[in-house]
């Protein structure tokens, strides 16, 4: 028999996956690691999946997320054809890679940005190409406007750093590759660009349900853009990519808005307050227009600051990645988390 190694390509083998953030099995542990939502679905939205558990569990689902995809297009103001759903953003972000570029070709993002775009370009044989943002996190001066994908996190990820629409349409008027705006955080945002995939051919919005509204467990994200690049990524998706829980849960999310509007705004309260309590104990914290800080402690190292965190029970999370090591991303969780953060960060420096 031959080494069952051997029968795996050389590519798979040497690629370095994506990382996930920690989902603990020990219970207690305040979690501030991987930008959950504190808050659960809302009361509708958990009775509406309830009520989906009977016998039509035997039944494969919407192919195409219909329902769903109508009720986004109305959401937008647009129509469903404009509208792709995924299993989470990061389906749809993969199948990016697949439909716009070949094997070996170019997969442009702004740099730092969500770590698993590189991991994509990887498992696809394609070249990452990173173009650096500035400093601050803003946009770059200079990009290549041929890659065949470019992919933007706005807000910035793990920066916390929002782009205006302005400045994005800049970006989209001179790009002449496939441009994903992947909007995973705009809920927490002044300002979103979902208007600009209904304006340039080239350009797509991705969203998803995970961080807005609570629906991490169920991965529900889609793409907004032109009709000819939604139905090429709808001819490379799965046939049922999207689970009907999945689906139903999303539609009632929608009928349930003013609920969620309420949490966004809670999130972005606490936020400024951390933002502000954080500084005050001598961090030095990004202005943030996610559900998450990016923050460069004091005194010890970042890494240490994780792990002396998770020692009082409190998980954050740290990139071990060139240029980031000396900061600490911190989740926001409700109004008693991060407390309980703020009072773990006094004792940790006492
Ligand atoms: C920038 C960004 N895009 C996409 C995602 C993935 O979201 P989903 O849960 O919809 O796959 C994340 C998740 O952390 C993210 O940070």
């Amino acid at each position: 028999m031959n080494d069952p190694l051997s029968l795996v390509r050389s590519l798979v083998r040497e690629l370095h996956p994506y990382v996930p953030g920690e989902q603990p099995k020990l219970k207690g542990l305040i979690k501030l690691n991987t930008n959950e939502n504190p808050y659960p679905p809302s009361p509708k939205v958990l009775r509406a999946i309830r009520t989906a558990v009977d016998e039509r569990l035997r039944l494969y689902p919407n192919p195409s997320a219909e329902t769903l995809r109508e009720k986004l297009a109305k959401f937008h103001r647009c129509a469903p054809e404009n509208i792709i759903v995924g299993n989470g953003s990061d389906e749809l972000l993969a199948l990016s890679v697949r439909c716009f570029v070949e094997p070996g070709g170019m997969v442009q993002y702004f740099a730092p940005g969500y770590s698993l775009y590189p991991v994509l370009a990887a498992t696809h044989g394609a070249m990452s190409v990173p173009a650096s943002l500035q400093a601050d996190f803003g946009l770059p001066k200079a990009w290549d406007i041929h890659a065949p994908l470019t992919f933007i996190t706005s807000p910035n990820a793990p920066g916390g750093r929002g782009y205006t629409s302005a400045e994005l349409e800049n970006v989209c008027v001179r790009h002449k590759g496939a441009l994903v705006l992947d909007e995973a955080y705009a809920d927490f945002a002044n300002e979103n660009a979902l208007e600009l995939a209904l304006k340039y051919q080239n350009v797509l919005v991705a969203r998803t349900f995970s961080k807005g509204y609570s629906l991490c467990f169920l991965r529900v994200g889609y793409m907004a853009g032109h009709p000819t690049l939604i139905s090429a990524l709808h001819k490379i998706r799965d046939s049922y990519n999207v689970n009907g829980i999945a689906q139903i849960a999303a539609t009632a999310t929608l009928d349930d808005l003013a609920h969620y509007r309420k949490n966004f705004k809670r999130v972005i309260a606490s936020r400024e307050r951390t933002t502000a309590d954080l500084r005050k104990l001598g961090f030095e914290v990004l202005p943030s227009q996610t559900n998450f800080v990016f923050t460069r402690p004091p005194r010890f190292p970042a890494k240490e600051w994780l792990d002396r965190l998770r020692a009082r029970k409190i998980l954050v999370r740290w990139f071990n990645h060139s240029g980031l090591e000396d900061r600490l991303r911190i989740s926001i969780g409700s109004d008693a988390e991060m407390d309980a953060l703020v009072r773990a960060v006094r004792a940790i420096l006492k």
